[in-house]
Formats: structure tokens, C-alpha cells, sequence
């Protein structure tokens, strides 16, 4: 087993990205090799500026330090082998126009203005692919949000071993967060809590303080109706569903039980619940990340380890991509 995943280095780390992808990460530590990265490649593709950038770098690798990513798995940052941008290259004569065309973040971030949107944003994918097959990885722990560009990296996969008429990539796959798959934004049941939202409200980010985890979940969208004692009774209600998938997750406990316990009772009771519940599960990551953030150097000398792993792991498997195309190595 292989695990590999990674997270793009814009912005800050929030609640979705922690029960969705990270808290996984650090469970599969116990279980199998992993790789994680920093996708400061992909960072690119938007409208980053390199300050924020190289900060936002640092800080998203003590985020991971800090909720429990260790020397067990191997953590870097993407640009730092390039082995992943060389084997991209490949497969972007592997990956075709029309499977592009139909990826959902493709089609939501370009909006309308495809004419003006950046190459990289169209071949983001490709990108994608290229950091899990470049590990011959067989798990990546991802959101539901990423499940697509997954299915994408195996139909790349496939092809590339049918059309070279080698079995060099296993299939890679994707392992979706059964208790957070999908955490949304607070102030709009609709949409996926997101680093990119400009409301800061919508979401909460690991490095929020206690009261400001408390004010947005008190300002949270919720309804006037009181909590059910089923959770199908919830099927209607995104807010009200939303903040009984964010208690149960953080509490590591099922959706049902948690209805069963606030039954009868409205948001005025369960609010304050679930801030006392957030805020004892993100405070130790913010303050080990506080105490991690006073020496960045450090930080910087972990992903350089980490880089110096990673690239010996991708190597073999660049050759032989190479190799199988003809390139002359
Ligand atoms: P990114 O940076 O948007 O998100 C990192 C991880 O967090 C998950 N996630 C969520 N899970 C539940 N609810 C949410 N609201 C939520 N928001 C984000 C994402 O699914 C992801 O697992 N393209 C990727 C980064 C990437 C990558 C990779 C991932 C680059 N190369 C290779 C896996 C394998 C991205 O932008 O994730």
C-alpha cells in the first residue's frame, strides 16, 4: 500500500480540509507508506502572489506538522521534485482534450471566461495525475471534491499502460472520508466550505483563535426548527445537516447519535455545544502550530528532507515512463 495525497498552497487550511482529508492522512500513517505534499505547482494556476505564496507554503506544512503528520510520512513540497512536472509532461500527451473539458473545478473556476483563463488551470489535472502515478500510488486519501480528478488520474493510467503496451501504474484509489466528505460552508448550505469563499465566516481555519471559532459558529446558518431524532429529518435542512456532520466528525462519533442526544432542542442550545466541541479539538493544532511557526527554518529543513525521500521514490518510476515513451534518458 501507497499512500499519496496533497493540498494546494493557497490560502488557509480549514475545518473541511481537516476532517475531510487531513485527519485521514495522519490515520494512515499507522497503515502504509505515505507521501503528502504541498501542491505550490498547482498554486500557480490562480492568482497567487509569490509572497503569499512562499509563506503560504511554510504555514500549510506546519498546519500538517501540527495536527499530527510526522517522521513516519514523507512531507515536501511539489516543486521540489521534479520528477512530478517531467512526468505531467508525459501524460499530457496521454490525457485528452475532452476528458479536460468535462472536469467540474475546470468548468466552475473558468467560468465564462475560458478564452482568458490560465493553461495551467486547464491542465491542472494532468498535474494531479502525474503526483500520484509518479509514486505508483494505490490510495489517496482525498474529499468528495476530488473525486473526479481521481477517476481522471485512472483513465490516464489505463491508457498510458494500454497504449505502451507496459503495466507500469496501478490504478490509484481514491479514499473518501466516510464522516466528512463534503464539509459546508456556514453561511450557505449549498456550497463546499473553501479556501477561496471571500466571506471568512464561511469557514473556520486551523489557525482561528478560541472566540473566533466560537463567534462563526454562533453567526453560523442554521433554521428555526428544533434538531430531529432521526437524521432524516435532516434531509431537507443543508445548514442544520451541515453542523450535525461537522459535531459528529469532530467528535468521532455517528450523525444519529448525535440527534439522539439533542433532540427537541434548538440551534440556541446546540451552538454553543458544538463551539465548546470545536474549539477542544483545534486549539492543541493551533497552538503547536504557534509554537512551530516560531522557527520557520526548521520548518523549510523538514520539507527539504522530505523532498530529498520523495525524489529517490519518484525516480525509478520517471525512467521507466520515460522509457516507455522512447525518450532518450
Ligand atoms: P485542496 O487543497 O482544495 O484540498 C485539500 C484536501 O481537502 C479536501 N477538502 C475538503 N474535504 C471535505 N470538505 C470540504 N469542504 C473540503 N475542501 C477541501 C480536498 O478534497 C482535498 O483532499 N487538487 C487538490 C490538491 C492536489 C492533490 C494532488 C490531491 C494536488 N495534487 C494529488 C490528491 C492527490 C486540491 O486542490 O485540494
Amino acid at each position: 500500500m501507497r499512500v499519496v495525497s496533497g493540498i494546494q498552497t493557497t490560502g488557509n487550511l480549514h475545518l473541511g480540509n481537516y476532517l475531510g482529508a487531513i485527519r485521514q492522512w495522519v490515520a494512515m500513517q499507522e497503515q502504509g507508506e505515505c507521501l503528502f505534499f504541498l501542491a505550490d505547482l498547482h498554486a500557480l494556476t490562480g492568482n497567487v502572489s509569490p509572497q503569499e505564496l512562499a509563506n503560504s507554503t511554510i504555514e500549510m506544512a506546519a498546519t500538517l506538522m501540527a495536527a499530527g503528520i510526522d517522521d513516519r510520512a514523507i512531507l515536501f513540497n511539489q516543486s521540489r521534485v521534479p520528477a512530478h512536472a517531467e512526468l505531467c509532461w508525459i501524460l499530457q500527451g496521454t490525457a485528452r482534450m475532452g476528458w479536460l473539458n468535462r472536469m467540474t473545478q475546470w468548468k466552475d473556476k473558468a467560468g465564462k471566461n475560458r478564452e482568458g483563463a490560465s493553461v495551467g488551470l486547464f491542465t491542472y489535472p494532468v498535474l494531479q495525475a502525474a503526483d500520484v502515478l509518479v509514486y505508483k500510488a494505490t490510495h489517496v486519501p482525498v474529499g468528495e471534491d476530488q473525486k473526479q480528478h481521481l477517476e481522471l488520474a485512472r483513465d490516464i493510467a489505463a491508457k498510458f499502460n494500454t497504449d505502451f503496451e507496459v503495466d507500469l501504474f496501478p490504478l490509484p484509489e481514491p479514499l473518501i472520508s466516510k464522516a466528512a466528505p463534503r464539509i459546508m460552508s456556514l453561511r450557505d448550505g449549498s456550497a463546499k466550505m473553501s479556501k477561496s469563499d471571500p466571506s471568512d465566516m464561511s469557514r473556520i481555519n486551523l489557525i482561528d483563535d478560541d472566540d473566533t471559532i466560537a463567534a462563526k459558529i454562533k453567526k453560523s446558518k442554521s433554521d428555526a426548527d428544533l434538531l430531529p431524532d432521526s437524521v432524516d429529518g435532516l434531509a431537507e435542512r443543508p445548514e442544520a445537516k451541515n453542523l450535525v456532520t461537522i459535531y459528529a466528525a469532530l467528535a468521532e462519533r455517528e450523525p444519529q447519535s448525535v440527534v439522539e442526544e439533542y433532540a427537541g432542542k434548538g440551534f440556541g442550545a446546540f451552538k454553543p455545544a458544538l463551539a465548546d466541541l470545536a474549539v477542544s479539538v483545534l486549539a492543541p493544532v493551533r497552538d503547536r502550530l504557534t509554537q512551530l511557526l516560531d522557527d520557520r527554518a526548521a520548518v523549510g529543513a523538514q520539507l527539504a528532507k522530505g523532498a530529498e525521500r520523495a525524489a529517490a521514490l519518484a525516480a525509478p518510476t520517471l525512467k521507466a515512463a520515460q522509457q516507455a515513451v522512447g525518450l532518450q534518458v
